[in-house]
């Protein structure tokens, strides 16, 4: 990673996770009755150690690219990573991927119990469109509805719900390519691509550059969940802080399962090609997004 990446994620992680803590442990705001302490905690525990707060980074970067850098991009970087936070607390429950271990430590049914897991999630999910309505994250209305609604779908049936819902119904069955690729683009993908289409809403970018920094978030989602599922086969617990293997234990359905680990690094390679390409007319301002694609792509965790 070069330096001027490893500053970005670092400053971008500290700040987020700083919207998140003073959120979080807010008193019960206007039209809440009481916050319960346990929720809280546990939902601190699921969102607040350890992340390596990609989505964030990815979508404060874009509005960087647009000339937006003021605080109100980190509460809708938080309103984003709350989901993802919640995305993970459920996908490591018993019923789903059964994971004992999440960045480094027990999860978050293992540290508290299903139930208040299970709660966690669902309150996580509700308190980032309490985030993204803020007001401080566009003075519009308008635009501020369109990233909620636009979260929604990423997050939902038809996006990161929808891909969980057919990888469980993948496990242990033959699946496509075609088949692979939408559940992929699904499950991980659409917060991605949402990380850098919102950057570029909340900058007021032109649609032409919003429709050029989605199909870059498209590339970037996937080779993300390449790179998980190359990780999950080449890498060990002790340096991803989640288990490996889990994927052919647990029968999933992957590309890198599909079309063996060279293949699968060959088009992260051609990925990141692509990304670069994408963003080429920005020159030297989109130098960092360029890195991150290169980061996720070539990343040990
Ligand atoms: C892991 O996401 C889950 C997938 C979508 C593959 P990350 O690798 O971004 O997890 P954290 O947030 O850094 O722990
Ligand atoms: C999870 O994909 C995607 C989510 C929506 C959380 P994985 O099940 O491969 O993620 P890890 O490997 O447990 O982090
Ligand atoms: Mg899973
Ligand atoms: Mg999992
Ligand atoms: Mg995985």
């Amino acid at each position: 990673m070069t330096p001027t990446l490893q500053n970005a994620l670092e400053q971008t992680a500290s700040k987020v996770e700083s919207v998140l803590a003073n959120a979080l442990k807010e008193d019960a705001q206007a039209n809440e009755i009481t916050r319960p302490q346990r929720l809280t905690d546990a939902m601190q525990y699921a969102a607040l150690a350890g992340g390596k707060r990609l989505r964030p980074l990815l979508m404060v970067e874009v509005a960087k690219l647009f000339g937006r850098e003021d605080d109100g991009v980190l509460t809708a970087a938080a309103a984003l990573e709350c989901i993802h936070c919640y995305s993970l607390v459920h996908d490591d429950l018993p019923a789903m991927d059964d994971d004992d271990l999440r960045r480094g430590k027990p999860t978050t049914h293992k540290a508290f119990d299903e139930a208040t897991a299970i709660l966690a999630g669902d309150a996580l999910l509700t308190f980032a469109f309490d985030l993204i309505a803020r007001e401080d994250v566009h003075q519009s209305a308008a635009l501020r509805l369109q990233l909620s609604q636009e979260l929604a779908r990423a997050s939902g049936i038809g996006g990161m719900a929808g891909g969980q819902m057919l990888d469980l119904q993948s496990e242990h069955s033959d699946r496509s390519e075609a088949q692979i690729r939408t559940l992929q683009a699904m499950k991980t993908g659409a917060l991605i691509r949402y990380a850098c289409r919102a950057g570029a809403m909340l900058a007021q970018a032109s649609n032409e550059d919003i429709a050029r920094l989605t199909r870059f978030g498209e590339i970037v989602g996937l080779a993300f969940q390449l790179a998980d599922d190359l990780l999950d086969v080449t890498s060990d617990a002790a340096t991803l802080g989640k288990a490996a293997g889990k994927d052919e234990e647990r029968g999933k359905a992957t590309l890198v399962g599909l079309m063996g680990q060279e293949h699968a690094r060959e088009e992260l390679a051609q990925l990141i090609d692509e990304a670069a390409i994408l963003l080429a007319p920005f020159g030297n301002d989109a130098r960092t997004l360029i890195e991150i694609a290169d980061f996720i792509a070539k990343r040990t965790h």
